[in-house]
């Protein structure tokens, strides 16, 4: 169930359990009484209750907005590297899982493409190789992402993977990276291959394989930002970076 104002400031509540949005009740000017009766376990109605101007944005997106103010911010450790690997949580997830409303749990929250252009990226400013992992759909946007980050594009690493999905279209079996740099730092090892075979394992979980690739090309200081596991010769950044050592 979720809420919607509307215009003048008025809420109304909806099912979607069973995958479609029925109309349930009139809520009035202040939807407060009605949360304290509502399923409890509803994880929208608990944000709604702490934050009611998110009933604006409607249930996933409201539930998404809420994993971001609930985020604890995290700081830069202030180091400069010669090598960064950075997996943005890009909108897309949010998009995605509006249109399936019956699904109420994110993978994590996500962040605007405002808010990514704007993440300021610890390069050394001596030289630093930049590896950008986007999806089909923010392969362009990575683009002008590098712009604004200062980052020259050279060339796309691409993960071919075992299996893929089939969004009304092609089968979407390859993800990609971009990689780019500023100031002048050599690869470590040229030639190189621009394509890594490797197999789906959690959703968005890149493969150890484009690790040791990096690690081969590029030197440390590294760091791997929005990282979810730690990788050897890698400093983590990011909100769950234990996510894959904790059994
Ligand atoms: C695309 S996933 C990264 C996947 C990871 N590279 C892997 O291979 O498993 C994006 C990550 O960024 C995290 N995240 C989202 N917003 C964040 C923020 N403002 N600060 C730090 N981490 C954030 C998400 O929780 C998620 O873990």
């Amino acid at each position: 169930m979720y809420l919607l104002k509307d215009k003048r400031g008025y809420y109304r509540l909806f099912d979607t359990s069973d995958g479609k949005t029925h109309y349930l009740k009139y809520l009035g000017k202040d939807p407060k009484p009605y949360l304290d009766t509502l399923d409890k376990g509803n994880e929208i109605l608990e944000a709604l209750k702490e934050y009611p101007d998110l009933a604006l944005k409607g249930g996933q997106a409201a539930l998404a907005e809420y994993k971001r103010r609930k985020m604890p911010r995290i700081k830069s450790n202030g180091k400069q590297y010669q090598t960064i690997v950075i997996d943005p949580p890009w909108p897309m997830e949010k998009i995605t899982r509006d249109v399936r409303p019956n699904q109420f749990d994110f993978d994590y929250p996500v962040m605007s493409i405002e808010e990514i252009k704007n993440f300021k990226l610890p390069v050394n400013p001596e030289g630093c190789h930049v590896y950008l992992w986007t999806t089909q759909k923010f392969l362009p946007i990575a683009f002008s992402v590098f712009e604004s980050w200062g980052i020259k594009y050279e060339c796309l690493l691409t993960w071919v993977k075992n299996v893929g999905f089939t969004p009304f279209s092609f089968m979407y079996s390859t993800e990609h990276c971009l990689f780019g740099r500023c100031g002048s730092l050599s690869l470590l090892k040229l030639g190189k291959r621009l394509d890594i075979a490797a197999k789906v394992r959690q959703h968005s979980r890149k493969p150890a394989e484009f690790y040791d690739l990096v690690r081969e090309v590029s030197p440390e200081p590294r760091v791997d930002i929005f990282s979810r596991e730690p990788h050897e010769g890698f400093d983590q950044y990011g909100n769950e970076t234990a996510k894959f050592t904790e059994g």
